[in-house]
């Protein structure tokens, strides 16, 4: 049974189970229709005590059976972005490898047409240390700090344009592009460079498949694209977790970073596009889609979690201040 939630100008939130309700509702209303799917899945690491108790081979079996449920709701150019961490064995100071054969089963799948398109990786120098009791108490294990994100599709060229999610320039590039000047020629590379090969202002420069959350130190210059930049820290977030906390709510504790949603929503779809979350939780990917004037959908399992998330929508701040933001990265 799914029950819709709430609705906004371009999205709904619906209270279900989303492999329930793709037999049904999904595949009656939404087959093809799905230019993006954003989501970061339960995973073992993070979901017995939340979500649910899916572990080893009964996880990797659920995992496995999306395939076919997501190729079929995307459009022929759609893209799929999957955000998941590292999981460890239990009570041992050993990596899992369940996201890795989960990948593998996902685009191996026969029954969907899915590859991997790319990998990024998240990197957040901000991450608490964890595997705690390898990494703090006994010390012989590192901090386990980035996540995976995984771009696959149903063709080798689904829709993307990296010009819509640039980096903002480098010092010494934005002042080269002031002064013109570059010492051309041949690089011991035998790469040559023209004398105005670089001259060109193109608003700023390509992404990387690796995004530095936060600065590992003052000195050095974080570039990420200008989305994730510019979510960092602003009051939108600040407005969800100051509201939840002054109603005595427990925040979602699995969020996404909203920059890395807007990053995906811009480099892979255009305005008007549907974006579908399927395990949405506090529905940042709906929230950013809703900004990025995008259509979304998404579908929460647990009730009080996508309750929780329209307080997001309720920030008297959102138009305004998306607009700033905008602003400020350009
Ligand atoms: C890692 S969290 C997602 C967090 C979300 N990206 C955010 O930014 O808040 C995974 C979510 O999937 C939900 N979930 C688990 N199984 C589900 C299912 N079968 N259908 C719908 N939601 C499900 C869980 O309740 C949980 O909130």
């Amino acid at each position: 049974m799914n029950q819709e939630l709430y609705k906004t100008n371009l999205g709904k939130m619906i209270v279900g189970d989303s492999v329930e309700l793709f037999s049904s509702y999904l595949k009656r209303h939404y087959k093809n229709k799905i230019n993006l799917i954003v989501t970061s899945p339960p995973f073992p690491l993070n979901s017995k005590k939340m979500y649910g108790n899916l572990t080893g081979e009964t996880y990797l079996k659920w995992f496995t059976d999306l395939a076919p449920i997501f190729s079929d709701l995307l459009t022929d150019d759609g893209s799929l972005i999957i955000e998941i961490g590292n999981a460890w064995e239990p009570k041992r100071p050993v990596q899992s490898l369940l996201h890795l054969k989960s990948l593998l089963a996902l685009v191996e799948n026969q029954s969907a047409n899915l590859r991997l398109i790319q990998e990024f990786i998240a990197y957040n120098p901000a991450k608490l240390p964890s595997p705690a009791q390898w990494v703090t108490v006994n010390r012989i294990r590192t901090v386990d700090s980035y996540t995976h994100i995984w771009w696959i599709a149903k063709s080798d060229y689904p829709k993307a344009d990296n010009s819509k999610a640039l980096r903002p320039y480098s010092k010494s590039m934005q002042r080269l592009l002031k002064t013109k000047k570059y010492n051309a020629g041949k690089r011991p590379s035998e790469h040559n460079i023209s004398s105005d090969g670089f001259s060109k202002d193109n608003g700023g420069s390509i992404a990387h498949n690796f995004f530095e959350l936060d600065s590992l130190d003052e000195g050095r210059e974080v570039r990420l694209p200008h989305n994730v930049l510019s979510f960092a820290n602003t009051s939108s977030n600040d407005h969800f977790l100051r509201t939840c906390r002054e109603r005595g709510i427990t925040p979602h504790p699995a969020r996404m970073n909203g920059g890395l949603v807007n990053f995906f929503i811009e480099f892979l779809t255009e305005e008007n596009d549907l974006i579908f979350d399927p395990f949405a939780g506090s529905n940042t990917t709906g929230y950013c889609a809703e900004k990025l004037n995008r259509k979304w959908l998404s579908i929460e399992a647990n009730k009080e979690y996508a309750k929780s998330s329209l307080i997001r929508f309720e920030n008297p701040a959102n138009t305004a201040e998306t607009k700033k933001e905008s602003m400020r990265a350009k």
